[in-house]
């Protein structure tokens, strides 16, 4: 065992270095929610805190471009190129789809072309879950940059004509970039944990291999969540004090050297007593949740990045982040604080940055073409389209990606020509006719 709390077998830490969030623009006040069912503004105010929430309207707003979004700010903030991410963890309750995972959809928006992906399923514990594997990833020295994200939107599966749970969610995403590191701190402990007893407490029964999706089961609501607050609402007061005292215990810290506490952000209630019951004062506890309601997993990085915006994160500060949700799961985290929270980007790096997403989008308009029409055609050094098009693109991003702006700029003078470009697609074809 390693003494020294953080510490990794390869002397390795796992700091966030880089953190983003995004939401979309529709807010939704309680007062609207009235005008839905019979519910109204006092009643959601005094039972949960929540006086409004951010609704994703628009259609082509996803839980992954929601991600993505959240992803791409935390690369900013970390100056940290996609093509330099080793692995995506997105954990989400509201996927895009069964399969693929949303992460490979991630993946794709932000062109990060060496990094594995996948989905995480523990529901509003996710995150938190994410960062302890990405600590895992980092220790074991298989990966130095990974992209915990968490994205929601609930809205899409929630059941508007019940009061029990619509007045509660919200949509959005937030996300860090956790990165492998010699200096001591970062993330010290996790304590993760389930209770696949109370499963059926909050479920989305149907739409799954149990109960696939049937003429009945969409006209019965079984594709929305249905859940037992009150029974949730006892597990959660007593779930998130122990798990925060356990994951304290692991860091060797205690209560007194908490800064700042950053629990899901639920229910007021549930995150005032649980933290009562730790005697932590309220000034060393962030909530947000009255703009954004119940975001699931992403509850926890979107606090995150507004108590860093109102300056409640400092170097060398203990951090707690402590979640629970549908599993039922629970699961905490003590960081060490180890950067800077105030970060410059350049104009220069920014425009470098949307540039290469802008190249990532063409590779993935291409790489959709080519899976479709196959990949028989090849040039005359015997790469296949595919190919001779992804190796151009990546001498592009290369390009974009170097550190030092002069480079940069010899470079961006380089002449392009007809035979710097790909081989067009006329071109193949007479290659192919010829052969
Ligand atoms: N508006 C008005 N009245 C309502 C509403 C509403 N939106 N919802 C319920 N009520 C009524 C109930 O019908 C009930 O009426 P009755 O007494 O006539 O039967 C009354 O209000 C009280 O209902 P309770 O369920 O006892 O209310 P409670 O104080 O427990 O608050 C709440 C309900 C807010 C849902 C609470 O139980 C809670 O927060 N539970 C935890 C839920 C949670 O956090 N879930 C997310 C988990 S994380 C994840 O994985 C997504």
């Amino acid at each position: 065992m390693v003494n020294d709390p953080g510490m990794m077998p390869y002397g390795r830490y796992a700091h966030i270095v880089g953190w983003g969030k995004a939401l979309p623009d529709r807010v939704v006040t309680n007062h609207e929610l009235e005008q839905i069912v019979d519910t109204n503004d006092e009643w959601i105010r005094s039972r949960t805190g929540i006086q409004q929430r951010r609704i994703a309207v628009d259609p082509a707003e996803t839980t992954a471009t929601l991600g993505a979004r959240a992803a791409r700010a935390a690369l900013e903030v970390a100056d940290v190129p996609a093509s330099k991410v080793d692995m995506i963890i997105v954990s989400t309750s509201s996927p895009e789809h069964t399969f693929p995972a949303t992460a490979c959809i991630v993946q794709d928006l932000l062109g990060a072309v060496n990094a594995g992906a996948f989905d995480l399923s523990a529901a509003c514990s996710g995150f938190v879950y994410g960062l302890g594997l990405a600590k895992g990833l980092i220790a074991s020295g298989q990966a130095d940059n990974v992209l915990v994200i968490g994205a929601e939107t609930l809205s899409r599966i929630t059941d508007w004509s019940d009061r029990n749970t619509c007045v509660l969610f919200g949509d959005g995403a937030g996300a860090v970039l956790v990165q492998s590191s010699p200096v001591p701190g970062g993330i010290l402990a996790t304590e993760m944990g389930c209770d696949g007893s109370g499963g059926d407490l909050l479920i989305l029964p149907a739409g799954g291999s149990k109960m696939p999706a049937t003429l009945e089961t969409v006209a019965s609501g079984q594709h929305f969540i249905k859940m037992n607050g009150r029974a949730v609402f006892r597990f959660a007061t007593r779930i998130m004090a122990e798990a925060t005292r356990k994951v304290l215990d692991k860091a060797h810290l205690t209560i007194a050297d908490v800064d700042l506490v950053i629990p899901h952000q639920a229910n007021e209630r549930i995150i005032a007593v649980s933290m009562k019951n730790l005697k932590l004062p309220p000034e060393k506890i962030f909530m947000n949740l009255q703009y954004y309601g119940n975001t699931s997993t992403a509850s926890i990085p979107i606090a995150l990045c507004e108590a860093i915006e109102q300056d409640r994160v400092k170097p060398n500060d203990n951090i707690v982040m402590v979640g629970f949700g549908a599993g039922l799961t629970w699961a905490g985290t003590a960081i060490k604080w180890g950067v800077p929270t105030e970060k410059e980007v350049s104009f220069w790096r920014a425009s470098q940055r949307s540039a290469s997403y802008g190249l990532a989008r063409a590779r993935s308009q291409w790489l959709r073409l080519t899976h479709l029409l196959g990949s028989n055609l090849v040039t005359e050094e015997g790469e296949t389209l595919p190919q001779a098009f992804t190796k151009r693109l990546e001498e592009w991003r290369k390009l974009l990606e170097f550190d030092d702006e002069e480079d940069l700029l010899s470079l961006a003078e380089q002449e392009v020509t007809p035979e710097n470009l790909p081989p067009s697609a006329d071109a193949q074809s007479d290659n192919m006719a010829s052969d």
